[in-house]
This record gives C-alpha cells, structure tokens and sequence, in this order.
C-alpha cells in the first residue's frame, strides 16, 4: 500500500468520527441523502439500529458504505452480515462493499473476495448466510459490527447468534429492510426500546422531497408536472413507480403500506380483489359469442358443509355456475360429464384435492380434456407467488382491474370475490389467506369465486395434461343436463338419481 498523505491522514481522521463525511470525501463517490446519513449516524452513536424502508431507498448501499466506514475506522475491528439467502449476501450487500472498495477515491486498503474483506489476522469483514447459526459463534472483537440486510426474512436463530457475538462495549447492530412481515425479531425490533428506530417512506426520499411531491400529488396525479429537473439519485424509488404501484395494489393494501409506505402492514387489511373492481365487472353486461373461446372449472367440496361448483368462461364473461351440494365423486364426474357435452370447453380445470382427483380421472377416463389443477403446488412465478393458488388470484385480480372479466349480479360470488385477504411471507411472497381461515373468520369457503379465479387466471391451462395419451372426443353427445341437475337437486331416491347419473 502507498504511504498515506498529510492529507489522507487528515481525512481518514475526520471520517473516523463522520461517517457521512467518510463517504462523501474518503471512498468520495457519491453524496448521501438525509436518511442515509441518519442511518450511518445513528450506527455511530447506538448500539443497535433498526430501520424500517420503502424499497430503493439506498438501504443496502448505506449498509455497505457503513461496513466500509466501520472496518476502516477501527484498527482490528470485525464486521459480520447477513441476509435471507446466501444468494442475497454475495449479490447485495457484498457486491455493493466490493464496489464501494474498488471505486474509493482513496485507497481502503486490504483484499477482498466475494463476502470477505481482510485488514489484518483479526480486522476482517464477512458475510454469512443463514444456513448455519453455528457459523456466527467466536467472533469478538471490541469494535464488532453485525448487519442484517432484508432483516423481514431473517430468522430468530441468526438473530439470537448475532447477539451472542455483539458483546463488547463497542458493538453495534444494524438491522435494515423492507417491512413485509408483521411478526418476527425485525417487527419485534420497532416495539424494544434496545432499538434506535428509523423509519423511512417512499414521500422521504429525494427523487419526491427535491421536487415537492406529495402523497396527494400522487394521488391527484400531479406529480408529473412537479418533476422539472434530473432526479439526483435515479436508481432510487420514483414518483413513477408508486403511482403504478398505487393503482395495481391500491393505497391500503399491504404491498403499498410496506413497500411505498415502509410500514409493517396489519394482518388481513385488505382483501385480494377490491370491492370496487368486482362491482365494475358486474356493471357491464354478461355478454358473448356462441364462437367465443369457452373453459369450464370445478372446485371439489372438501368437507361436508362446502358446496361442489362447476363454472363455464365463455369469452371474457361467466356464462354459467351449478352448485353441488354434498356431491360424491361420481354425481359430480357425471354432472361435470354433462355440462361439457352440452358446453364443449377446451379445458377443464379441476381442483384435484381429496375426491377431486377422482373427477378428473373419471373425466380423462371418458375422453374429456380435464387438467389438474393444485392449488397448494408450485406457482408458475414461484418467486412473487407463495402457490399455485395465491398466483391464481392475483392474475384474477389484475384482470378485474383491467375490466377483463364480465359476471352476472351474483351476490354470493361478490361476496365471496372481495372476502378472501393476503398478506407476504418472510421471503416478501404474496400469500393468499387459506380457505381454513376464512372460515375462521366466519364467512363462507370461497368455493364460488375460487371457480371464477380458475377460469380466468388465464386462457392456457399451462399444466400438462396427466393422460395425454387419451384420446380426446370429438363428438360431444348432447346430454340433458337440466334433468339430471334438476333431479340431483330434488333429492330424488338413491334409484332415481342413480338413473339420473346414467343418462
Ligand atoms: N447515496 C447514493 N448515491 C448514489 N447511488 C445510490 C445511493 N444510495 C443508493 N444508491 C443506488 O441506488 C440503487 C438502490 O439502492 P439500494 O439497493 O441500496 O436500495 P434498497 O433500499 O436496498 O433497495 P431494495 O428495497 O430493492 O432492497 C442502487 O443502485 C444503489 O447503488
Ligand atoms: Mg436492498
């Protein structure tokens, strides 16, 4: 390493106290913005930090100019992060230390590869992922500093790890991220008075305070006039960005609240599809082509006291809904039988847990182009979805939203449509409340509107169907199913309905 300068020497020990003034003129790369310097300030003077944030505030590279802070400011000092995966310490926080190292006006000193920066035999800085909490234990230094990027998806076991090590007088924690999740240590953190607590909205930042945006100019839409400059800082958040965000999630869901708003959302504040976009899509007429594209559905009752619903999609409209109830496996595979001779779907998406796997096996048996349909399994975008169901009716409700779907003044469906909430996971998934709890909550299983979301998510089944090798019929018998409904519903003797079955 070259000699250091008078000058250096008199930066460097400025900086020592400032970490603000450490960035701004040793690394020299960039200015920070007011929170960011809060942040950093806030690490100098407490011995845990916590900082709940809208996304692209500057969390992660505030977190590594302090961990370059930190490490060079104090001889023999130890640095250790974390986050969720091991994926997001090497790709987060680390390449931005990595960048912040290489890029520094003035030389940091050490060697770095992908999550360590070494100083000295005991003067390191390491990231560690959550697999292990094992790995923590043994560090102790007087000057140890843990971080905790995306803090929301971190669990206890890493926390409690990172406390054992911070026991000198001067350890420091710093727990940073996105407020997804209302429990946990990280929601823990904003009720302990162990905290300094700092909080940040997307209405903080300088892309809106540099032009004087406004939650109402978002709201007004006029925040576009406003914006008669550069944006200083354009990777942070945008006022583009939340008035998107705003019309897809609305401003009292949870997404907003978290990821605008930077606060913790409540449980079930808010429903998946807005009432408000339900009503629309029932304002406007049930209208189709007899040559529109037509799709049938069925979810299967679990329990006795759920009803059995087949629905039919036809164009962008519900042409059709039957109720079932207490249905075995063969009343509703024959009943399913009928409606798709009389409908001629392209496909029939049927839920296939408990007895609904026999339905759709019957329904392949028999030549008809039935797909599994598994609500609990994989998501196509496993990465914002927690299942297969949650996605289902997101895509649903964002179709609502674009007036894509026509239902018919149904109240039981409307009902049923605007009832069912979501919430995130720790890994800031959307994750649909489960059929269980609405029921907890005391309202109906959303049978019908689960029939809705598997029409409409999307035209493809996408799902392979499982028996490709049966041939599909060509000739769809016309059934009667109006009899056969109507003597099912009557309740007519076991004979009868039996004869009714073998229409
Ligand atoms: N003070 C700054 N000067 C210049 N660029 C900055 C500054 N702060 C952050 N950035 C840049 O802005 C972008 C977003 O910052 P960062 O990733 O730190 O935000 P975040 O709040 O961690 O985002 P997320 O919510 O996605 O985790 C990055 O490209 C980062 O390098
Ligand atoms: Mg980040």
């Amino acid at each position: 390493m070259s000699k250091p300068t008078r000058d250096m020497e008199r930066l460097f020990r400025r900086g020592k106290n400032d970490p603000a003034f450490f960035v701004e003129n040793v690394v020299g790369t960039t200015t920070l913005w007011h929170k960011q310097i809060e942040i950093a300030n806030s690490v100098r003077d407490n011995f845990r930090t916590a900082v709940r944030s809208c996304n692209g505030a500057g969390k992660t590279f505030i977190s590594a100019a302090i961990v370059a802070w930190f490490l060079t400011s104090h001889v023999n000092s130890i640095v250790i992060s974390t986050a969720p995966t091991s994926r997001q310490v090497r790709e987060l926080l680390w390449q931005e230390i990595n960048t912040i190292k290489a890029n520094s006006k003035y030389p940091l000193g050490g060697e770095t590869t992908l999550v360590q920066w070494t100083l000295g035999p005991k003067w390191f800085a390491l990231g560690l992922s959550t697999d292990d909490p094992n790995r923590f234990q043994g560090f102790h230094a007087e000057h140890i500093l843990g971080v905790i990027d995306e803090a929301a998806g971190v669990d206890s076991p890493i926390w409690e790890a990172m406390d054992a090590i911070l026991t000198s007088y001067g350890a420091r924690l710093l727990v940073i991220g996105n407020p997804t999740e209302p429990s946990g240590e990280f929601f823990n953190a904003f009720s302990s008075p162990l905290y300094n607590k700092i909080h940040i909205s997307a209405f903080d930042t300088p892309n809106f305070t540099d032009f004087g945006i406004t939650e109402e100019d978002i709201v007004n839409n006029t925040w576009q006039e406003k914006i008669t400059g550069n944006f200083r800082y354009p990777a942070l958040i945008t006022p583009k960005w939340v008035a998107e965000r705003r019309m897809e999630w609305g401003e009292d869901s949870p997404a907003y609240q978290a990821r605008v708003k930077g606060n913790f959302p409540l449980i079930g504040t808010d429903t998946m599809i807005p009432l408000g976009w339900v009503l629309r899509a029932k304002e406007r007429p049930c209208v189709y082509n007899d040559d529109d594209d037509c799709y049938m559905a069925i979810d299967v009752a679990r329990y006795g006291d759920d009803d059995s619903v087949i629905g039919i999609r036809r164009g962008n409209s519900l042409s059709r809904k039957e109720v079932f109830h207490h249905a075995d496996v063969h009343t509703l595979s024959k009943a399913a039988k009928f409606i798709a001779d009389e409908e001629h779907p392209k496909w029939i998406k049927v839920d296939v847990v408990g007895i609904g796997a026999g339905v759709a096996d019957n329904l392949r048996a028999w030549g008809y182009p039935a797909v599994d349909y598994v609500a609990q399994g994989r998501a196509w975008n496993a990465d914002k979805f927690v299942n297969r169901r949650t996605e289902s009716w997101y895509l649903t409700r964002e179709k609502f939203r674009k007036d894509l779907i026509n239902i018919p003044p149904d109240d039981v469906l409307i009902g049923q449509l605007t009832a069912t909430k979501y919430d995130f996971d720790v890994a800031g998934r959307y994750r649909l409340e489960s059929k269980d709890k609405v029921k907890a909550r005391g309202l109906p299983s959303p049978d019908h509107a689960d029939v809705v979301v598997m029409l409409f998510e999307a035209e493809d089944a996408y799902e392979s169907f499982v028996h490709s090798d049966v041939p599909l019929r060509e000739d769809f018998p016309k059934g009667s199913v109006g009899d056969m409904l109507r003597i099912l519903e009557e309740g007519e003797s076991e004979e009868v309905r039996w004869q009714a079955l073998r229409l």
